[in-house]
């Protein structure tokens, strides 16, 4: 796989998940939270769009493109610091895969998203910190709505 725009290889077994791969590759960011599938915290994009690692087989992801938030790039630090005007940094444990899951959001909703667009595309993006209408408003902020 591609992994932030450079060839990556594993050794991997059928049942490992893209998280523990990734992390083994000292992909560090890439947080593990629940570990099945509900809280978000593990999100990367495959082909630019937000997968849940820790649920999503290592070998789906073989000569795909991978990103992580190392690899997001300009466009990342524009959505941490809308997110950070907002005051919704606090621990922080939550935002790399948060803010990748904002990145895929831009994407596929664009300019003009509602709130419940943007609400039910967060579902599952959970973050201890804050109460999300602080994230809401640094989204908003970000995607000019
Ligand atoms: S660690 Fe993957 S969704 Fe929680
Ligand atoms: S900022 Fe702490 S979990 Fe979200």
């Amino acid at each position: 796989m591609t992994v932030n725009g450079k060839k990556r290889t594993a050794e991997i077994s059928p049942d490992d998940f893209l998280l523990e791969t990734l992390r083994s590759l000292g992909f560090k960011s890439v947080k593990r939270g629940c570990d099945t599938g509900s809280c978000g915290l593990c999100t990367v994009l495959v082909e630019g769009k937000p997968v849940l690692s820790c649920s999503y087989l290592s070998a789906r992801a073989d000569g795909h493109e991978v990103t992580t938030i190392e690899g997001a790039g300009e466009e990342a630090k524009k959505v941490a610091s809308a997110l950070v005007g907002e005051g919704v940094e606090q621990c922080g444990f939550c935002s790399p895969g948060l803010v990748l899951s904002i990145l895929g959001m831009k994407k596929e909703l664009g300019k003009g998203a509602t709130d419940d667009q943007i609400k039910n595309y967060l579902n599952g993006n959970l973050c201890r910190c804050t109460g999300y209408e602080g994230q809401l408003r640094g989204i908003r902020q970000y995607l000019e709505v």
